[in-house]
């Protein structure tokens, strides 16, 4: 569904993200792991198009975008869910997702669909979070932490992705609500949607991932399945743990 290859980042002179290559499948999470300025959130935005000095290739289900803006990437499939989970905070919980919605191909919003071919609506995000459902008039700025990546999330959704990058979406969050984007995040896999969730909170990250890859000064060092990531000397390693 999301195929990186041979991905460079450069800020200016600096050189942050080395031959980066990673796939995710539909319906499948890979995680991200990797210390503070490992060049997790920078691959991010280079896979999305947002950083001017970003070479290498991405290809959308078959499709190579390497060449296309950041919005067309965005459109043809391509979700971005920013550390800190930003919404409009002086707008209600229906109102964010409506204008996650009017930013999606088309302007009827039917020209583009998700991994399953159907378009997400208010509703289905309000089935899929039911929480989100009964705070639906509120406003956003008022939404707990968690509540508020889960907004974030349907956000994301509304624009119909085929894969989802998602950045730190436990940082700074309690222990209790940590343990509820987990369960949002597995909830998300369940949709068909693929996931690249970039994460020091590997405890979180590998119980609901499917494949991990290690990263450690701007390069992938290691890739495995989740389960056996678990207990690998590399987590230990590049984590400390
Ligand atoms: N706009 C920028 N200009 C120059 N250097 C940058 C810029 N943004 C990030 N960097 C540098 O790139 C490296 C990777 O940063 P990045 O934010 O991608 O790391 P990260 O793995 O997301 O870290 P964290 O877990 O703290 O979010 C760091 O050395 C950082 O200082
Ligand atoms: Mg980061």
């Amino acid at each position: 569904m999301l195929k990186v290859a041979g991905l460079n980042v450069r800020y200016g002179k600096s050189h942050v993200v080395f031959d980066l290559d990673l796939t995710v499948e539909s319906g499948q999470m890979l995680a991200l792991l990797g210390r503070n300025g490992a060049g997790k959130t920078t691959s991010l935005m280079g896979i999305l198009g947002l950083l001017p000095g970003a070479q290498g290739r991405v290809a959308i289900d078959g499709a190579d975008v390497s060449r296309w803006p950041a919005h067309r990437r965005a459109q043809s499939g391509l979700a971005y869910v920013p550390s800190g989970a930003r919404c409009f905070p002086n707008l209600t919980v229906a109102e964010n997702l409506e204008i996650a919605a009017r930013r999606r191909a088309g302007s009827n919003g039917s020209s583009s669909t998700s991994s399953r071919g159907t378009s997400w609506t208010k509703e289905r995000v309000y089935e899929l979070f039911p929480k989100l459902g009964e705070l639906q008039a509120n406003m956003a700025g008022g939404l707990s932490g968690g509540e508020r990546q889960m907004l974030a999330v349907g956000r994301a959704l509304m624009s119909n992705p085929k894969v989802i990058l998602m950045d730190e979406p436990t940082e700074g969050l309690a222990p209790v609500i940590v343990q509820s984007i987990g369960r949002l995040v597995l909830e998300l896999k369940q949709t068909g949607v693929g996931i690249l969730l970039a994460e020091q909170n590997h405890q979180m990250a590998l119980k609901v991932a499917d494949r991990a890859a290690f990263m450690e000064k701007g390069r992938i060092v290691d890739e495995m399945p989740a389960a056996r990531a678990i207990n690998s000397e590399v987590l230990h390693r590049i984590l400390g743990v």
